[in-house]
């Protein structure tokens, strides 16, 4: 094992950690009761009510969920909770702390300066709108219109509906003579359209107006519906530096606390399917705003829950639109699939972090509006039947072909082929392997051998079973003692080799994601307590925050192009962390360096859960409590022990297990 040298980056989150008391301040989110050491409650995370899994460490200042593995810091505590990114919940619990954020650029200033502003034009423009449809005579025909669509003034109010009135000009003026806005900044929010030769004038005219918030409520922008047949029927504001729709989904404000309650968001297309929704008590509904699901709205929902139900149009564009959208939540990087060997070699792909894709079918032409409005309780059937992605996968992708004709049945399988690879739980992978067979009417071995080769190279790395391990440990006592990673804690340094690496060499990604998760398939009991994903590794919340945002950046980002278009602090962070590595061609020094690196980290992991456990385990009330804990640790430290043999517990274990066959 090479040492590293090289500093660790200070932080402000230290800082912040210092200050803000965890306790108390997850107190004001989740009441806690005090045990030993720790405290106790509901997890906030996954809906359950008979058991207190949630626990806070106030000597560690970490959060840790037996039930949903979910864990952290207040970082990770509060970006979870309110859905915020790493730079928001930073710049809140900063202020909480009156700790100053290192000093930001010019460019961000004004960035913000320009972002306040804009957000004050269309708090403006929404009242404008709202007060155009509630109180002004020329809203009547609006006001009949809302009438029409059955919206009642609760919902209204709640949405902050509004009218555009058929008017050049209308806003503009208000907003600049009444409210002391520039013309520029009304364009800049994307409200005016600005022409060489007349000038300003109102974007939205004669139109229904859905102001659309972002999840903390603030309007970024707004959707105009014509009132009759005007074209286009619907209109957005422009991107604007408020507003990117690929990112906002529209609802998810309203919808948020009812996401995370019912564990599952449901997907409908359009803004009065929403309100619809949410007038007759659906409140977990969210739409895109006229565009595909995208990698970020999928990242944004799975913040609050892991089922998404997707209710879109039964028609040719809308099947289209609701597989992209199924493209855009499996393509997800933390997603991403992984071989899983079980101690009886039984080899199985998984998915991590997964969420459960639901297709919801209504009747053909009708809208979640008109299901609902028919019969609400149609609408809770819909959601009762929904099926699963994959049915729905497998007959869309048929449909146009001939399954009787031997060419028909190729292209099936060659269709649903990819799709089936990807299916994380082997019972269920057998179970449409099965199916396809007896659709397209062939034997299952046709379609396990255009699955083979994939599956075949996922199954050629077996890890030693654990009676080996234990032998390996049995001869070789002292090496084990020996691992210099085991009496020196483990820097943040080694955290931004990882890091550095994981970003840079996909391939020693992949090794260590492998290695994680192999490593904890044979403990069964550790699975409440380490996820064995890479963010686990990490302990300072700048790395943590780094590598999601990494894992969510497009697919084949470059990664320092990438780390210009991150905000500070994690611009800094990344900057400093890639420059650790450059790229190199000697890649499989890396992937070796990289597990090695790993495992430090990963023992670290498990000897803080070690203390953690002890600790619990004096205090635990019952005896089956007791058990539990006794369990982990038990296998907490067989897992410290194996990942302490060395070299054997990295890829090379394969070769060393084949050699003592
Ligand atoms: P639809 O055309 O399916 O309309 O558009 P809808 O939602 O059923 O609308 P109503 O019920 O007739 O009022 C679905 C969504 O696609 C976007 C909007 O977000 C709309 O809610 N869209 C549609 C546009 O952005 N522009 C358009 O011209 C049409
Ligand atoms: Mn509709």
């Amino acid at each position: 094992m090479r040492t590293f040298a090289g500093t660790s980056m200070p932080g402000v989150t230290d800082q912040i950690k210092e200050k803000v008391d965890i306790v108390e301040f997850i107190s004001t989110y989740v009441p806690l009761r005090k045990t030993g050491r720790s405290y106790v409650g509901f997890c906030p995370f996954h809906p359950n009510t008979r058991t207190p899994a949630f626990h806070v460490f106030p000597d560690t200042q970490s959060f840790h969920c037996f039930g949903c593995k979910a864990s952290g810091t207040i970082f990770d505590f509060l970006m979870r909770r309110e859905g915020l990114e790493f730079r928001e919940a930073l710049e809140r619990l900063a202020q909480r702390a009156g700790v100053q954020l290192h000093p930001r650029t010019e460019a961000d200033e004004q960035l913000d300066q320009l972002r306040t502003r804009l957000l004050e034009v269309n708090a403006a423009a929404a009242a404008f709108f709202r007060h155009m449809l509630v109180k002004s005579q020329r809203g009547e025909e609006a006001r009949a219109y809302v009438v029409r669509r059955r919206i009642d003034d609760a919902t209204s109010e709640a949405f902050l509906l509004g009218y555009a009135p058929d008017d050049w000009s209308l806003l503009l003026s208000y907003l600049t003579e009444r409210r002391g806005f520039s013309p520029e900044e009304i364009e800049a929010a994307g409200l005016a359209i600005h022409h060489e030769t007349r000038g300003y004038y109102d974007r939205f005219r004669n139109r229904l107006m859905f102001p659309i918030r972002n999840v903390s409520g603030e309007i970024v922008a707004f959707g105009g519906r014509a009132l009759g047949d005007a074209q286009p029927k619907y209109m957005n504001s422009p991107q604007t530096p408020l507003f990117d729709k690929g990112k906002v989904l529209y609802g998810l404000d309203l919808a948020r606390d009812a996401i995370r309650q019912s564990d599952a968001t449901v997907i409908v297309e359009g803004y009065v399917d929403v309100i619809i929704a949410h007038q007759y008590g659906f409140r977990n509904v969210v739409a895109p705003l006229g565009t595909a699901l995208t990698a970020d709205h999928v990242a944004l929902v799975k913040k609050l829950s892991h089922r998404v139900y997707l209710a879109l149009d039964a028609d040719a564009a809308g099947v289209r639109a609701t597989l992209k959208g199924l493209q855009a939540l499996q393509s997800q990087p933390e997603g991403e699939l992984t071989a899983v060997i079980s101690p009886q070699g039984v080899i199985g792909l998984q998915r991590r972090q997964d969420v459960e894709i639901r297709i919801l079918s209504l009747p053909e032409g009708k809208d979640p509006d008109e299901v609902i409005q028919e019969n609400p309780e149609q609408w809770r059937a819909a959601l009762a039947a929904a099926r699963p992605a994959m049915d729905f996968y497998i007959e869309t992708l048929t449909s146009d072909l001939d399954l009787s004709s031997g060419r028909g049945k190729a292209d099936a399988v060659e269709r649903i082929a990819p799709l089936l690879t990807q299916i994380a739980n082997p019972v269920e992978q057998a179970h449409y392997i099965q199916q396809l067979a007896r659709l397209i009417d062939v034997e299952e071995r046709y379609i396990l051998a255009a699955l083979g080769n994939k599956a075949r190279q996922e199954g050629s790395r077996r890890p030693p079973d654990q009676a080996r391990t234990t032998k390996v440990l049995e001869q070789q006592p002292d090496e084990a003692k020996q691992q210099p990673g085991d009496t020196q804690p483990s820097t943040p340094t080694q955290e931004e080799h990882l890091l550095s690496w994981m970003i840079r060499y996909p391939k020693a990604r992949t090794a260590v994601e492998d290695k994680l998760y192999r490593d904890l398939a044979s403990y069964p009991a550790l699975r409440s307590l380490m996820s064995g994903t890479i963010d686990e590794l990490f302990t300072r919340d700048e790395h943590r925050a780094l590598w999601r945002a990494w894992i969510t950046a497009p697919a084949d980002s470059d990664p320092d192009s990438w780390a210009t278009t991150l905000h500070a602090p994690l611009d800094a962070t990344a900057k400093h962390v890639l420059a650790l590595h450059t790229p190199q061609p000697q890649a499989y020094r890396i992937v070796n360096d990289a597990l090695e690196c790993a495992t430090i980290l990963q023992r670290d992991v498990a000897k803080r859960w070690l203390v953690q456990i002890a600790r619990l385990q004096a205090e635990a009330t019952s005896e089956a409590e007791r058990e539990i804990l006794l369990d982990q640790l038990v296998q907490v430290k067989q897992f410290i022990d194996m990942l302490s043999i060395p070299r054997r517990s990295s890829a090379y274990a394969d070769l060393h297990a084949l050699h003592t066959l």
